[in-house]
């Protein structure tokens, strides 16, 4: 037969097959599922300094130890309001033209899940004592420390951010601890990792294999009972207070024994946990817990109760009403 005499027939066909195949099963498929797959519409572009934030979480193999991925089986719950979705990934491209897609899911969990972390912690002063040494603010953390992100000088310039490291972690540094930009950029990424709420309307997908649910309270003198206040405090405000109270000298103030926690001025107490505090350059910035957290005047009265009578602290608990009416108040003046 002249086809098979022929090597340019025979190959020419042998290679029309093999790209017409191509095509079939592995290209116009692929580009079928990207068109089907748009980032949510609310989804939040990464600033500039985040993308460059994202290059350095690359760069220093945070990757290893950390996952962005919320499975949907209920022991991730605690990562997020919703399993992951393909949408989530979306928008998320190759590096550049040498480099593959970076998508940052993840296979070992070393540390906690990273997915939502912007809104879990979004304090950056918290986030850059715990680069410069994790143990400053996690007594028991394994992560490792990234002092190259720093630099020490005698002053802080304009527009500088210096990191407050308590003395027993300065290592005897006596100059001022800067971040460097690389530092502001990977916080910033950290900042940005939100799980995006589905657009409206659309209930997220539910997690399976439920654990039962106890629900959490403490006893309230025959009033409804409160939710658990120690849970709460572990929840929201030891990573800065810490679990003794005791806080972080030079950067969070101890709660043991402090006169707002233990005073009378309920509402300075409150307006601080909703809206967060800086008063004092020896300390750090307190962000706005309660709003980021959403805590309702429920939880907030149980962690209000919990610090005035914990680690030795004997103030006497708060009524729920009261606290309840100077929410309302600080919400009716936030919202003008
Ligand atoms: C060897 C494993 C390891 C590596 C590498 C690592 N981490 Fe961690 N990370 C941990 C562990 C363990 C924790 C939990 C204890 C703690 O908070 O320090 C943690 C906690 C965190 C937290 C707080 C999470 C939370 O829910 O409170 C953030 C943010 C974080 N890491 C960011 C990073 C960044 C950014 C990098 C890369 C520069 C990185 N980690 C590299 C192990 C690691
Ligand atoms: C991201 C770290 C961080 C978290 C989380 C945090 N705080 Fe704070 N808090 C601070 C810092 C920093 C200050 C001091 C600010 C200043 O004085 O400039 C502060 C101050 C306070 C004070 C005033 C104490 C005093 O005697 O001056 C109270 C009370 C307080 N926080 C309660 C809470 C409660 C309750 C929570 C949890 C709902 C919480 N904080 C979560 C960082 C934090």
């Amino acid at each position: 037969m002249e086809f098979f005499d022929n090597h340019k027939k025979l190959f020419g066909t042998a290679l029309g097959l093999f790209v017409g195949l191509t095509l079939l099963v592995a290209i116009i498929p692929a580009i079928k599922n990207q068109e089907n797959n748009a980032p949510l519409p609310n989804a939040e572009k990464l600033s500039e300094s985040a993308l460059a934030g994202k290059q350095s979480f690359i760069a220093n193999g945070c990757v290893a130890c950390h996952t962005q991925q919320v499975r949907n089986v209920d022991m991730d719950k605690i990562w997020g309001a919703r399993p992951g979705i393909a949408a989530d990934y979306a928008a998320i491209k190759r590096t550049d033209f040498w480099r593959n897609t970076a998508t940052l899911m993840g296979t070992e969990r070393t540390g906690p899940d990273l997915t939502n972390i912007g809104n879990r912690q979004p304090s950056q002063a918290w986030n850059l004592l715990h680069l410069f040494q994790p143990r400053a603010v996690v007594e028991q953390s394994i992560m490792p420390a990234y002092p190259w992100l720093f630099e020490v000088k005698n002053e802080v310039g304009k527009d500088e951010v210096e990191v407050i490291v308590p003395d027993a972690f300065r290592k005897g540094i006596s100059g001022k601890i800067i971040a460097k930009q690389e530092a502001l950029d990977l916080v910033a990424y950290l900042q940005s990792l939100k799980q995006t709420p589905l657009p409206d309307g659309q209930a997220p997908m539910e997690f399976l294999y439920k654990n039962e649910e106890k629900p959490l309270t403490t006893n309230n003198g025959g009033a409804a009972p409160l939710p658990d206040g120690k849970t709460l405090y572990t929840q929201n405000c030891a990573s800065c207070h810490q679990a003794n109270g005791e806080g972080l000298k030079g950067a969070f103030p101890p709660v043991k024994g402090s006169p707002i926690v233990m005073g009378n001025d309920l509402d300075f107490y409150v307006s601080i946990i909703m809206q967060g505090y800086d008063a004092r350059p020896e300390y750090a910035v307190m962000n706005a817990v309660g709003h980021d957290n959403n805590l309702s005047p429920e939880q907030v009265t149980a962690i209000i109760n919990y610090e005035r009578t914990s680690w030795g602290n004997n103030a006497k608990p708060v009524a729920l009403e009261e606290v309840k009416k100077i929410i309302d108040l600080i919400n009716s003046t936030a919202k003008k």
